[in-house]
């Protein structure tokens, strides 16, 4: 999979990607990240990505020449399946549409910057909208972080267990279990009997008890659904 993010602050997105499983998802070749500063396809003299926004009211909109220009050239190389534009107002993303993208195989992501993008290039360019929750950001770039991070750990082979990530919370609308490792007794607590007796019927069994438990009283709203 290749993502490419359209930023003006490239440098916000240096280091999520070159650490961990998906520094080792890069090295593996299964995932390829490329940051591109929309500064580069302004083309005024001052380099400038945002202008004054008609009908008065405080706060810059990103231009849609550079946009524009970006795209249009990202495109002459690259057909992507689909352009996302990361905005509160956005579809909240989830798990689900983390799975949906996962599947892709070329993606750009636009970061917006102080009241967003000129509404023509969401409207001729833009085919995927997402937020990754109800707070404003003072930029795209570390929601975009995030969305590239749930979707790379899913691509096939990125985890070294590949199962793990079905049993991640959310995969089933289910919170994930609890899990302990060793001591078996750390302070005078115990890791629950089950765990340690060695039949995995019943560990699978407390798994998804525990599972259920948990959703029903942290977010009893996945259950509903
Ligand atoms: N840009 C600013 N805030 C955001 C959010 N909550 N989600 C996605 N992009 C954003």
């Amino acid at each position: 999979m290749k993502i490419d993010i359209l930023t003006v602050v490239p440098g916000l997105l240096e280091s999520p990607f070159s650490h961990s499983i998906l520094k080792r998802a890069k090295e593996k070749g299964l995932f390829e990240v490329n940051v591109i500063n929309l500064r580069d396809y302004s083309t005024s003299k001052q380099k400038q990505v945002d202008d004054y926004q008609f009908g008065g009211g405080a706060g810059m909109v990103m231009m849609c020449q550079p946009l524009a220009d970006a795209i249009d050239k990202l495109q002459e190389n690259q057909k992507y399946d689909e352009v996302i534009y990361m905005t509160p107002d956005g579809s909240q993303f989830n798990q689900k549409l983390a799975n949906r993208l996962s599947l892709k195989n070329n993606l750009l992501i636009i970061c917006g910057h102080y009241k967003g993008i000129d509404e023509r290039i969401r409207q001729h360019y833009v085919t995927m909208e997402i937020s990754i929750g109800d707070y404003v950001l003072s930029g795209g770039e570390l929601a975009a972080a995030v969305v590239v991070d749930a979707i790379g750990r899913l691509i096939p082979g990125v985890l070294s267990n590949e199962t793990s990530a079905l049993f991640d919370s959310f995969q089933d609308d289910l919170l994930a279990p609890p899990v302990y490792t060793r001591p078996a007794e750390f302070k005078g607590w115990k890791v629950p009997d089950v765990l340690l007796a060695g039949d995995p019927k019943k560990v699978d069994e407390w798994r998804t008890d525990q599972s259920l438990e948990r959703t029903k009283e942290r977010r009893p709203d996945l259950l509903n659904e």
